[in-house]
Formats: C-alpha cells, sequence, structure tokens
C-alpha cells in the first residue's frame, strides 16, 4: 500500500463487517497499518478487498520457572473481502501475499483472530489459544475462607496515567505465559482512547493497578428503582504472581452496586474456581477459539520455544489439510526430527533410516506448538495420525505447557 492509501484501507475494511460509515472505525484502523504490510486489492480501479500484518511478536513457552521467550510473528488482521468480490479468490491471493511476505522477513510463524472458525484451517492455521468467559455471582463470590486474599495497596489510574504505567506492566506480566501477544503503540493508544461505540452501554474502561498488577474493566451501577441489574465486565486481568490475582479479584468482587461480574478473556486453567468457597459461583458461559497459528518454518517454529520433558519426534509434516494455497511446495511441510527437552532442542530433515512416528498437517502443528491442545486429542478426533504406537503420548509430553498458553489481546 502506498502512503495516503491508510483511510482507503481503513474505509474498505469497515465494509466487509457491516460498519460502512462509522468512523470510529476507520480511526480505529489508520494508526496500526504498516505501509510495507497492507495490501489493497482493486478491480477497475475501485477498492473490493484488503489485509494487512502487523509486525508483533507473541509469547511462547520458556524453560520452567523462567520468562516466556517473545518471538516475533505475523500478525495478520484487517482481512476481507467485499461482497461484490466474494469466493472468487482474492483471500486466496491475499494470503498467499501476506505468508510470502512474511517467510521473506524471516518469520518463523504467522497468527491471526478468526471472525469465522471455518475459514483459515485450509490455509494451514490451527487453533492454537482459546479463551473462556465467565460469569461470576455475587451472591456465591465469597473466597474460600483458609484462602481469603490479602487486600493489597491499589490505585485507580485516569486514562493518562494508565497510558503511561500499562504498557511496560503488561509486556512484563504476559511473559508468565505461552500465547500472549505483545501491544504497541497503536494497541495501547486504541485501549486508551476507548471510543464511545465500542463501550457496549457500560461506563470507559476502569484501570485499578498494584505493584505487579492490573486489572481492566468497564460497568454498569446497578438501577433499584427500575431494577436493572449492576454489571462489571472485566477485560484484563494480570498478575505477576497468585496472590496479587486473588488481590485483583478480591477487588474486582468487592465493588458495589454489582450483580454480576463476566470476564473475558480468561484462560482456560484459571484458578478462579477454586478460589471460591462456592465454585459453582463461576459459569464458564463459553469457550472460544482465540490465536491460530500457521507455521512457516517447521525448524524455527520448534526451536524458538521450549520444552520441558525430554522426547524425541519424527515428524512427517503434510502440506495442508484441506486445500493448497498455490501450487509451490510449502517450505514448513516435509519430515522433522524433533529432538527436545529441558537442556536444549533441535529440529532438522529427518534421513532415510528415521521412521516416522507422527503425521501431522500444518494446521495441527500450529494448533499443538503453543501446547494448547494434546496430540492424543487430535489423534482422536481423527487430525493426527500415529505411525508408532505411543507417539502421540510422547508428543503429549513434548508440546505440554503448564500454565496452558492464552492470549489476552486481540489484533
Ligand atoms: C472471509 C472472506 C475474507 C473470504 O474472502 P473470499 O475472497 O470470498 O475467499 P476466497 O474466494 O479466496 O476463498 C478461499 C476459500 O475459502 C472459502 N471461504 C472463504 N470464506 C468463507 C466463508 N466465510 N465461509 C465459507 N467458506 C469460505 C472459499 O469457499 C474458498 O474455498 P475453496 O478454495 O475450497 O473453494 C470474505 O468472505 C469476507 O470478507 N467476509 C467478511 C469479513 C470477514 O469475516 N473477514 C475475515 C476476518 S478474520
Amino acid at each position: 500500500m502506498r502512503d495516503g492509501e491508510q483511510a482507503a484501507f481503513a474505509r474498505s475494511a469497515t465494509v466487509p463487517f457491516l460498519e460502512a460509515g462509522n468512523e470510529d472505525a476507520v480511526a480505529h484502523w489508520t494508526p496500526h497499518l504498516e505501509l510495507a504490510r497492507a495490501w489493497l486489492a482493486e478491480d477497475r480501479g475501485r477498492v473490493v478487498g484488503n489485509c494487512c500484518v502487523f509486525s508483533r511478536d507473541v509469547t511462547v513457552p520458556g524453560p520452567v520457572g523462567e520468562d516466556c521467550p517473545a518471538v516475533p510473528f505475523a500478525a495478520v488482521s484487517g482481512v476481507g473481502v467485499h461482497p461484490t468480490h466474494r469466493r472468487q479468490g482474492l483471500l486466496r491471493r491475499m494470503m498467499t501475499t501476506m505468508l510470502d511476505h512474511a517467510r521473506e522477513r524471516g518469520e518463523a510463524f504467522a497468527g491471526l483472530l478468526a471472525s469465522e472458525s471455518h475459514i483459515y484451517g485450509r490455509f494451514g492455521f490451527g487453533l492454537a489459544t482459546s479463551a473462556a468467559a465467565v460469569a461470576i455471582d455475587v451472591r456465591q463470590k465469597a473466597f474460600r475462607h483458609d484462602l481469603h486474599p490479602a487486600p493489597v495497596p491499589i490505585e485507580l489510574l485516569d486514562p493518562e496515567k494508565a497510558a503511561k504505567v500499562l504498557p511496560d506492566l503488561h509486556d512484563r506480566l504476559r511473559r508468565r505465559r505461552a500465547g500472549d501477544v505483545s501491544r504497541n503503540d497503536a494497541t495501547w493508544s486504541g485501549l486508551i482512547r476507548d471510543l464511545p461505540s465500542y463501550r457496549g452501554g457500560m461506563s470507559a474502561r476502569m484501570y485499578a493497578v498494584t505493584d505487579g498488577g492490573f486489572v481492566a474493566y468497564r460497568g454498569k451501577e446497578r438501577d433499584s428503582r427500575t431494577g436493572t441489574p449492576g454489571r462489571v465486565e472485566v477485560r484484563d486481568l494480570y498478575a505477576e504472581n497468585p496472590e496479587i490475582e486473588a488481590a485483583l479479584w478480591r477487588f474486582v468482587l468487592d465493588l458495589d452496586l454489582v450483580d454480576e461480574i463476566t470476564a473475558f478473556p480468561r484462560p482456560l486453567d484459571d484458578p478462579i474456581r477454586y478460589r471460591l468457597a462456592e465454585p459453582r459461583g463461576v459459569r464458564t458461559t463459553r469457550i472460544e477459539d482465540f490465536l491460530w497459528i500457521r507455521v512457516l518454518d517447521t525448524p524455527a517454529s520448534l526451536t524458538a520455544r521450549a520444552y520441558h520433558q525430554p522426547g524425541r519426534l519424527v515428524l512427517d509434516v503434510a502440506r495442508l489439510d484441506v486445500a493448497a494455497l498455490d501450487d509451490r511446495p510449502d517450505p514448513a511441510a516435509g519430515r522433522w526430527v524433533l529432538d527436545a527437552g529441558p537442556d536444549g532442542v533441535s529440529c532438522s530433515p529427518a534421513g532415510p533410516g528415521d521412521a516416522t512416528d507422527v503425521r501431522i498437517g500444518l494446521a495441527e502443528l500450529g494448533a499443538l506448538y503453543l501446547g494448547g491442545v494434546n496430540a492424543t486429542t487430535l489423534a482422536a478426533a481423527g487430525r493426527l495420525d500415529e505411525e508408532r504406537a505411543g507417539a502421540a503420548a510422547v508428543a503429549d509430553r513434548l508440546f505440554a505447557t503448564v500454565p496452558g498458553p492464552f492470549s489476552g489481546t486481540g489484533f
């Protein structure tokens, strides 16, 4: 895309999402765009589609007890084709362009958040992290007596101060788990600007911060005259240890004029249910697919993360599970020997003497990558073939990460 076309991109991006004319959406998009990584599709001089990539990084599993490394990846976003030009192969062409460009830059994998979960498997993206939405009934919100967290000093920050404090704090805290994507200046200014049209009738975001943690939430007070229940919606809750996490939950659960507290996105292994005296007071209201990963370079991806258990696997990675992007060979496909453990990892092409242990598609490799699903689960779903009995269990141990991967950042 050329300089000066940012507004055209942003306007085009509103059309596929049925938001044409939404100037807030235009304002939201423009600062995110990187000229070298944004593409417009045109037909007879008219813009009919758009796609872009953000240069971001994502945390991948790190050594036990250490921060997770953050690995640069191609964060695919802003994908849309106008309704007049759908199902003519434009997305396929745009995806080819974006992935080729990412490979040229040396990015080991790409990732995206999907509007519909059946679109991207065909391009080799696998469901790597999921997120839970939880609802907490305030009548059953008491912490277990023995676990009641000590209050910690908490400060409410206005947006200006939040903009100064939160970027570094988030960047530090996100490294405690695999799967969280970096937030750059554009991300933070969008969050802090917090346009009213994105608030869903609730308050502006409020920020409660303590040393080593923060929570961002919206609220709507109970109206006892009309009987309208009060609600709080937690968006971010990050903490550097379980004690601070408990104290931040306590802060949220103690808010007055509230009948229901919801939180999204939350990790699937969120300990909140076990903190409460009435575990039934926490309902998981839905589980959503969040980060999808597309491996572009198998050895570079697999050696970028740490492994907590030792194991050796010969993986036969198929080009694509559903359909190819085009006729060229995919460099991520092939047979690879993964030899990994707490002391290090190597991944190299398999030789004729290396018998295949597991056959897997690229999308399934992307799903396994952060440890968000077990290989045995994929095998049970018919999406991974074990060539050697017990090989899927070896893959389970090798790829497992504790705590499980979690992405709290959209893009
Ligand atoms: C999703 C979208 C970008 C697809 O664009 P497109 O140009 O129509 O896609 P293509 O013609 O390149 O299709 C590629 C393949 O994906 C399939 N596909 C793409 N989108 C699909 C959808 N929403 N539902 C079902 N199949 C879809 C096509 O059938 C085709 O499959 P095939 O090769 O097996 O025949 C377009 O429908 C769109 O803009 N939708 C609204 C906005 C949106 O959801 N964007 C994605 C944000 S993550």
